[in-house]
């Protein structure tokens, strides 16, 4: 699975002690979705069923909007 998503920053975030959670830890988005990038907001979690090789669109890069595909990944080695 993989996602196209839309990115507007032109630079990077920097990160302090304000961002830990209460174990301490950072999480940092991967999947693209979140509401408050680069940290995870837990929107991750919509991406659960998506099927491996087939890339996804969320509508508004909203985890809750409408879901499409729109490609597939090549295989490695293609
Ligand atoms: S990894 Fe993107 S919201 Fe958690």
């Amino acid at each position: 699975m993989a996602r196209e998503v839309t990115h507007e920053e032109r630079g990077p975030a920097v990160l302090d002690d304000d961002d830990k959670g209460d174990d301490g830890l950072i999480f940092v988005c991967q999947c693209g979705l979140s509401d408050t990038k680069p940290l995870c907001d837990g929107s991750h979690k919509a991406t659960a069923d998506e099927e491996d090789g087939v890339v996804y669109k969320y509508a508004d890069d909203d985890p809750d909007g409408e879901r499409r595909e729109v490609g597939e990944l090549a295989a490695e080695g293609e």
